[in-house]
């Protein structure tokens, strides 16, 4: 395959990002196949024009399903609200699409199954947008939890915070619609699942619990209710004994991106946090006591793959970033190279677990995650 065509549903926040990896993955990682930008899709015709023109699509459409249908599109890029996940990308695999959906899957467990079965009957690849597992540091925890650096690994805690929500007159957006999902379980829970299924593997049990920090939003002249929760926490149990903790929240101010794994092992400890996006932390418990501290790994040419974006070290990557090396993975994937990305299966075990969790809050027991 030396050319592939993409189709990109939505232009927000995360369709510019999608459209500027579909520019950019073939000049940082320089094989094939080349990316053919061919066709764009808004809600209306004039917003749909002007995203193509900026974003360098071939053509554009205000129907999402002429998009799908496009003989020339190969793969779909999905970053439209969480409620279109499973229509828009279920149709995209029955007309033979690959497709690169954005988190969460679907904020109902029976479409995310929909989403999984489409998937396996269309033998097409179907991946979800869990950029965080994509990062050097990431990668490098990975590496170090492989080769056992602080022994085993005994319990984790991430916490994902923004402040995007935490002004109580913030607008009412879709974001806090039921249609969306739980609220912060499916906004931000998600991601740091990903990262424990990609360096621990998927917890056995959840307990949650979910907070509304504000009952009401402006909406217009008017205000409208919350309809989920801004602020959730999940205790997770694993199958090997380890235990976890999430929490994560839409409304902590001063937090802007802050994505913090701690990794705590017999031997040491790791740190990373999204705030410090190209650093490590590591402490190992070894040696003399008044030597012992946290060292911090500065991401360079050595963290693959950082050195496709910049020889250079010291100068840093970033969030856009993550989106090129994702959709790299998804490339990989189609042409049957070794990849990592969560597929809808594994995507559909990371709802089970948040789902898990929101039934936990209601019911106020553990839940089990299969
Ligand atoms: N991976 C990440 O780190 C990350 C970060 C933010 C958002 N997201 C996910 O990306 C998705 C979009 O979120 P966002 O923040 O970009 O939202 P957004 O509101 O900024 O953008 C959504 C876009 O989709 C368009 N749209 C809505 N319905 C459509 C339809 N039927 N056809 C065509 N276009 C349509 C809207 O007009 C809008 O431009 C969500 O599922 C969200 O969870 C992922």
């Amino acid at each position: 395959m030396d050319t592939i065509g993409v189709g990109l549903i939505g232009t927000g926040y995360m369709g510019k990002c999608h459209a500027l990896a579909w520019t950019g993955v073939k000049a940082v990682f320089g094989d094939k196949p080349a990316v053919r930008r061919v066709a764009l899709c808004e809600v209306e015709e004039s917003l749909a024009r002007r995203r193509a023109d900026e974003f360098g699509f071939e053509t554009s459409t205000s129907d999402w399903r002429s998009l799908v249908a496009n003989p020339e599109v190969d793969v779909v890029s999905i970053t439209t609200p969480n409620a279109w996940h499973a229509p828009m990308a279920v149709a995209a695999l029955e007309a033979g699409k690959h497709v690169w959906c954005e988190k969460p899957m679907a904020p109902a467990l029976a479409d995310a199954e929909r989403m999984a079965a489409a998937a396996r009957v269309s033998g097409r690849v179907a991946i979800l947008g869990y950029n965080y597992i994509q990062s050097p540091a990431i990668r490098y925890v990975a590496k170090l939890l492989e080769r056992r650096a602080i022994g085993p690994v005994t319990h984790f805690r991430i916490e994902m915070d923004e402040d995007y929500m935490a002004d109580a007159e913030a607008p009412f957006s879709w974001k806090s619609e039921k249609s969306a999902g739980y609220g912060a379980l499916d906004d931000f829970a998600v991601h740091p699942t990903s990262l424990v299924s990609t360096l621990f593997g998927l917890p056995a049990e959840a307990f949650g619990e979910m907070r509304k920090p504000y009952p009401d939003r402006p909406d217009g002249a008017s205000r409208r209710p919350v309809e989920n929760f801004d602020v959730a926490t999940v205790l997770l149990r694993m199958p090997n004994g380890a235990s976890g903790a999430i929490q994560v929240s839409r409304c902590a101010w001063g937090r802007k991106g802050r994505l913090q794994l701690q990794i705590f092992g017999a031997k040491g400890a790791i740190l990373f946090d999204q705030e410090r996006f190209n650093e490590v932390s590591v402490y190992l418990a070894q040696g003399s006591a008044e030597d012992q501290g946290f060292r911090t790994v500065l991401m360079g040419p050595a963290h693959p793959p950082y050195e496709r974006f910049i020889v250079a070290p010291g100068h840093q990557m970033g969030f856009n970033d993550l989106k090129i090396i994702e959709a790299h993975e998804l490339l990989n994937r189609i042409t049957g190279k070794p990849s990592l990305a969560i597929d809808f299966d594994t995507g559909l075990a990371i709802e089970r677990v948040i789902h898990a969790a929101a039934r936990s809050a209601t019911d106020g027991r553990w839940v089990a995650t299969a």
